[in-house]
């Protein structure tokens, strides 16, 4: 039986590889892909999700907008790093599936009401506005939920956004907040996870070398995200954040971390967005996620080969 997952999602060339290679994978059935203001604006995000799920060839899938703006803040974006599409690096059409009517929020909700308790898994791949909005307009979904295996966060690689906090939850830390308190099982894929599942020119020049048109994209995406982290970091290559999430789900013996406690600072002077997590297990607070701090990154990248070749 396939794993059911709904992706929630700011695209985002490493969103838009992440929901490449969930589409891609038999194991899962993704049952809806919402949209989060995140990366880009919401009409954006939205309109990114339905290219890639026609690039795909997966118009059976529904797309539905979400929130576009964070609970209680302005929207902070990361146009410098997506560019101003947030799908920078290839053209891809005006997508033909319309979006769905209902929003986001109310579909997560219905989902995790419909189906059976505990079969249905959140992927969230962007700031978490979505899912703390469900969880805070319908308490009942909560323990509904199977697990959410999610991409934020840092720790000892510190942040990304700011010296302290990873984007997703630097853009809604009152969101994620919410989230890491419910009492769902978490596994969190933080940025001390993500920096190592860096891109090589051997690998985007093999999904260049793909017959299909998703190999195409994926070299064009990554050729276009990865210049502002080489930059950055001085890498050779890009960090794939979001599809560390998928690959999880898929292979979890690919990655290591611990069950541990993880708080979210929403009130710090330079630290707000920060995932506090106690590594060293000092705090005596309870574990509430579980924080992979390690990958095997070979594994992963023929992962994304073999599955990404799949696609049309
Ligand atoms: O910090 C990395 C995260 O922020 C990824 O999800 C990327 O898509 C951006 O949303
Ligand atoms: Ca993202």
């Amino acid at each position: 039986m396939a794993r059911k997952i709904i992706i929630d999602t700011d695209p985002g060339q490493d969103d838009a590889v992440a929901i490449l290679l969930a589409l891609a994978s038999p194991e899962l059935r993704v049952l809806g892909i919402t949209a989060v203001a995140g990366n880009v604006p919401l009409a954006l995000t939205q309109l990114n999700a339905r290219k890639i799920v026609e690039l795909a060839g997966r118009t059976d899938v529904p797309v539905f907008a979400g929130c576009d703006s964070p609970l209680a803040r302005g929207l902070v974006t990361a146009e410098h790093v997506h560019g101003k599409t947030g799908l920078d690096g290839i053209d891809l059409p005006d997508p033909t599936l319309a979006l769905q009517a209902r929003h986001g929020v109310d579909f997560i909700i219905d989902t995790l009401r419909g189906e059976p308790a505990g079969t249905v898994t959140l992927v969230p791949i962007g700031p978490l506005t979505n899912i703390a909005s469900a969880f805070r307009r319908a308490p009942d979904i909560v323990g509904r939920v199977e697990r959410i295996v999610l991409m934020g966060g840092a720790y000892f690689e510190v942040g990304n956004i700011t010296p302290a906090a990873e984007f997703n939850i630097h853009v809604d830390p009152e969101a994620a907040k919410i989230v890491f308190a419910a009492g769902v099982p978490l596994v969190v894929l933080p940025l001390d996870a993500t920096h190592k599942a860096l891109t090589s020119r051997g690998w985007v020049e093999t999904m260049r070398a793909l017959p299909g048109r998703c190999g195409q994209a994926v070299a064009g995406w990554t050729d276009s995200f990865e210049r502002f982290d080489k930059d950055k970091y001085g890498n050779q290559g890009a960090p794939l954040h979001d599809p560390c999430t998928i690959a999880w789900l898929l292979r979890p013996a690919l990655f290591v971390g611990r069950e541990i406690n993880v708080e979210i600072e929403t009130r710090g002077e330079f630290t707000t967005g920060m995932t506090v997590a106690d590594w060293w297990r000092v705090s005596g607070r309870p574990a509430n996620a579980l924080f992979i701090n390690d990958l095997g990154r070979d594994g992963l990248f023929d992962l994304l080969s073999e599955r990404i070749a799949r696609l049309p």
